[in-house]
């Protein structure tokens, strides 16, 4: 099989007594795009760490262009022209772009550092990505999506046949996804291999020409995207042909009923980002709030909460409240699920366990004292019904795949019993079977008498699971739906527009 530069075959991995990967082979083409499919802890990303060199196998073999090449570290796969662009972005927040990109590399003269030359290298670099940031700026200040194309002008700083994206629209706007789509094209036709890692089914038929699936750590079948649709991949996936996605939404119009009177009313909510917010959150009520990146919904959800300061009034059950702290928004029954688990939500080094009834500790003192069997049965209950991926709640954080761990972030919130939840992307990274379980699930909570906040990016979502929406344009209020005026189009006028009367 000539044709293929890349070959991963019989690949096996355990980790201690986890068998992740179980003999499991994949080609790839010069020019090809890939793409990698499978549910939360399938093994996508294991077996593509394998092949940069940052996990070892514990049997297989990987061919490059025929040959059988042993990749030990990363370096290895940078000498066979292989990079990723890692699923969690793993950057020196404190060093400048050019730093991060050249970081051990740096050529010299006279014995120093060559900061022209650094500077020129990487300008020479964001140039062919078409991205204009000032090398010498430190990474801390880009945005999630700024810092991938980071990544991925570091990817490109190395001899490249070969590049593999983790997950990698999963932060992005429609904008800047089709920024990625456009160099992930522009690399494939310059020659390089690609293989996508996606939950987001629309990449895989935006720019994939093959689709190779995982389940449970094995092979599940490899399909021509031009064949493919989305109920072939999904059976592939889950083994099963997947049942509705959202719940009913006639059920959900005609369960008006089951919201309540306001619960919180928010006044005039004002910080740096966020201008004169003012709306009300009913008792078992879904409230969406849309709004494009940088329009000011993770901000809101932040001073609701407590994790950044702001004026203005909320108005909880009829009383005047501020929370001035997250201990204090947990205290009085909020909890948010952060939009970045990796820095907000969760404690990496730390047991499912831990993780979890962290929140429950945090307002312990309200309740008096948790016994031991309530908090381990509390874990339970939720890596039961999210259907964490692991062999126990003892499993550290950092040993689960990432959509298994915004499910524990999801898990700790709800152990927290909350009875308003903020949920910022809360779907994130999770996989298509799972998505559908966690709508069902904040579905159930909202009929239990919940009120619940949701930012999302994703359209669809949105429209699936509120019961209003409230869009957001530069940090104000542009307007708010109910469902029967809510549609994709109605949404991005309003995303786009400004307010007229601010009244
Ligand atoms: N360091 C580790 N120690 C123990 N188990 C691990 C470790 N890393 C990964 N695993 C396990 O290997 C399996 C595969 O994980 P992997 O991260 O490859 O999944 P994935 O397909 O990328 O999932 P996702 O879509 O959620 O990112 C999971 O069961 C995970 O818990
Ligand atoms: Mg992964």
């Amino acid at each position: 099989m000539e044709d293929y530069i890349l070959e991963m075959r019989n690949i096996d991995k355990s980790y201690g007594g986890i068998h992740a990967l179980k003999n499991v082979s994949i080609g790839l083409k010069r020019g090809e795009v890939l793409c990698l499919c499978g549910e939360n802890g399938a093994g996508k990303s294991t077996l593509m760490k394998i092949l940069a060199g940052v996990e070892k196998p514990t049997d297989g073999e990987i061919f490059i262009e025929g040959k059988k090449v042993e990749i030990e570290k990363p370096v290895d796969a940078f000498r066979f022209g292989i990079s990723m662009v890692h699923q969690e972005l793993i950057q020196i927040e404190d060093m400048t772009i050019a730093e991060n990109i050249f970081a051990g590399r740096y050529r010299s003269k006279g014995g120093l550092i060559d900061a022209k030359a650094l500077r020129e290298d990487t300008l020479r670099l964001l140039e062919k990505l078409d991205i204009h940031f000032n090398p010498n700026s430190l990474v801390r200040q880009y945005s999630i999506a700024n810092r991938q194309l980071i990544e991925i002008a570091k990817a490109m700083s190395h001899e490249l046949s070969i590049i593999v994206f983790d997950e990698p629209t999963a932060p992005l706007t429609v904008e800047e996804t089709e920024n990625l789509y456009r160099i992930i094209r522009k690399l494939r036709d310059d020659g390089v291999a690609v293989i996508l890692i996606s939950h987001r089914l629309e990449d895989v038929f935006a720019v994939g020409d093959r689709i190779a699936v995982l389940k449970d750590g094995e092979n599940a079948g490899e399909l021509a995207v031009e064949e493919a649709t989305v109920d072939k991949i999904v059976k592939m996936m889950i083994g099963r042909q997947m049942s509705q996605q959202f719940p009913e939404k006639t059920d959900r119009i005609g369960d008006r009923a089951r919201i309540g009177d306001t619960v919180m009313e928010v006044k005039h909510l004002t910080n740096r980002r966020i201008k004169d917010i003012s709306f009300r959150l009913r008792k078992g009520e879904i409230l969406g709030v849309a709004g494009l990146v940088g329009a000011g919904r993770t901000e809101l959800l932040r001073a609701v909460f407590g994790v950044d300061p702001c004026e203005g009034e909320i108005i909880l059950r009829g009383e005047r409240i501020v929370n001035k702290s997250p201990i204090e928004g947990l205290g009085r029954g909020f909890a948010l699920v952060p939009e970045d688990r990796k820095d907000q939500g969760l404690i990496l080094s730390q047991s499912i366990l831990q993780n979890m009834i962290l929140s429950i500790l945090k307002k312990a003192s309200s309740f008096g004292f948790m016994n031991r069997k309530k908090e381990t049965g509390a874990c339970d209950e939720y890596i039961e019904k999210l259907k964490i991926r692991t062999p126990g709640r003892n499993l550290m954080v950092s040993a689960l795949s990432g959509g298994n761990q915004q499910k524990v972030v999801l898990g700790k919130c709800l152990a927290s019993k909350p009875e308003i939840l903020l949920l910022d992307e809360p779907t994130r990274g999770v996989d298509i079977g799972a998505k559908a379980e966690i709508y069902k699930i904040i579905n159930d909570l909202a009929g239990e008498g919940l009120s619940i906040l949701v930012v999302s990016s994703e359209m669809t979502e949105l429209l699936g699971i509120s019961d209003r929406i409230l869009v957001m344009h530069e940090g104000h209020l542009s307007g708010e739906l109910t469902m029967e005026e809510a549609s994709e189009e109605a949404i991005m006028k309003l995303a786009l527009s400004h307010k007229e009367n601010t009244a």
